[in-house]
């Protein structure tokens, strides 16, 4: 058992409503659980995106805040802590993770370029397609198959990209890693597949960027799986992996827990010039870009804290009890757990609803109903139609994510999780699937009405 690295010092108060109430929010919200308020929810596992508890130290920096226009000595110290931490030295500050990809994408990509990576997080997506650039996913053949146990299943297959890259030589306008991968389970990427994509697109003059939104769990599943790095500290681990990079894009809503911000770091001048006017027509001026001050150093902090090794080995450990909990219910989940959630395959746990009746949704409407747990579809309705034909593309995986906030929850919550999951288990029958009642034109998950179907 680990013990926590961290007491409670603030509380929030959570109250659990009756069923029928709980029945009634949900129609309100018209089975979109992105439209439930919060104090519907009893346990929050929507994501773990802006969600996690600030320390002592973070509250405390707000105070040092400098909110000055430019020359914000809180953007220097961010600077310095992304300097350290990541070993980048040019940073573009962004209000959040898509901020960073719609600068990016801007100057990096025109109409007909290709991206080549492991399985895009969506908005990285639409803000890939929405340059008029399409993506192509050599994430490797392991991720996708349940049978196998393999411990890096966000890495990229490296046949698969020689190919890409080869193939369409001018094409492409860079390679994206994302650590850990979001999209096939909150997987890991290994450094050994990190040095290989990064000697591959070398190979080809392609850069390579990661979008790093949660590279310190990344980091801690090398450590743990990787044998090299077994003895490597996480600090190490993470200058190591960032050295293979031309330069990141990072929600820092996630592994630097704030529940707000992120930013572009470079290793080049030159690219660092050609994001700026973008930057600062859609973010802000370079020394704050859609943060405060204060927010800047709560980053700051949190980028060190979020690197510790109790933390992370607490973080992980508490995605992988309920993750391995729920498993020997012999509720079907992704395998290895990931890093910030457990991943449950819905068209196996309810195969009598079709994949075009989004099983996730219909299993994420019953959890709530069942016991006011508030989780997410990542399956059909998230993958939406392909731009290009209008077809509804069908995910490879009907996957409802159960995302862990840090710093947030404790074991009790995630034993009645198990509980609320085991009455779910004799009442599977008794769920049905979903149709749209209205459907959005892009990120349809999070704005999109449904309907049960009886
Ligand atoms: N990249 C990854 C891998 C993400 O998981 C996300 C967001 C983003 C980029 C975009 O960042 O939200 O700050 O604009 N993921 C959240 C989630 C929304 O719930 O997984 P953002």
């Amino acid at each position: 058992m680990n013990l926590p690295p961290f007491k409670t010092k603030m509380v929030e108060p959570v109250t659990l409503l009756s069923r029928g109430e709980r029945t009634k929010r949900i129609k309100k919200a018209r089975y979109n659980l992105f439209f439930l308020n919060s104090p519907d929810v009893a346990i929050d596992f929507l994501t773990d995106s802006g969600t996690g508890a600030m320390s002592e130290n973070q509250w405390s920096v707000l105070m040092q805040g400098d909110e000055s226009y430019a020359g914000s000595t809180s953007f220097a110290r961010l600077k310095g802590s992304i300097k350290k931490i990541l070993g980048f030295p040019f940073v573009i500050p962004v209000h959040q993770g898509r901020g960073a990809e719609a600068v990016f994408n801007k100057v990096m990509l025109q109409n007909g370029n290709i991206v080549v990576g492991n399985s895009p997080f969506d908005t990285t997506r639409a803000h890939i397609e929405t340059r008029g650039a399409t993506i192509t996913d050599v994430t490797c053949g392991e991720a996708f198959s349940a049978k196998s146990a393999f411990g890096f299943k966000g890495n990229l297959d490296i046949k698969k990209l020689e190919r890409a890259l080869s193939a369409n030589k001018g094409r492409v306008g860079y390679v994206l890693v994302t650590i850990t991968c979001n999209s096939v389970g909150g997987q890991p990427v290994s450094l050994e597949n990190i040095k290989a994509a990064a000697r591959t697109a070398k190979k080809y003059k392609v850069p390579l960027f990661y979008d790093i939104a949660r590279f310190a769990e990344n980091s801690y599943f090398i450590k743990e799986r990787e044998k090299r790095y077994h003895n490597t500290s996480i600090q190490n681990i993470v200058l190591e992996t960032m050295k293979y990079a031309d330069g990141v894009l990072m929600s820092a809503k996630k592994d630097a827990i704030v529940n707000m911000g992120g930013f572009i770091a470079l290793r080049s001048a030159e690219l660092y010039r050609s994001l700026s006017p973008q930057a600062i027509l859609y973010e802000g001026f370079l020394n704050y870009g859609g943060m405060s001050g204060r927010d800047m150093e709560a980053l700051a902090e949190g980028l060190r804290e979020g690197t510790e090794e109790a933390y992370l080995k607490h973080r992980i450990g508490q995605t992988r009890y309920l993750g391995e909990t729920l498993r020997k219910l012999g509720v079907p989940v992704i395998f290895p757990i990931g890093g910030h959630a457990v991943y449950i395959d819905a068209a196996k746990f309810l195969p009598h609803i079709p994949w075009n009746q989004f099983p996730a949704q219909a299993l994420a409407i019953a959890l709530y109903i069942e016991g006011g747990i508030r989780s997410v579809e990542i399956g059909s309705i998230m993958e939406g139609r392909d731009p290009k034909t209008g077809e509804n593309r069908r995910a490879r995986h009907e996957l409802l994510r159960l995302a862990i906030p840090r710093r947030v929850y404790s074991r009790e919550h995630f034993d009645y999780a198990v509980e609320v999951f085991k009455k779910l288990i004799k009442a599977k029958k008794q769920i049905h699937g979903v149709k749209f009642a209205y459907e959005a034109p892009v990120l349809r998950h999070f704005s999109s009405t449904f309907k049960l179907l009886e």
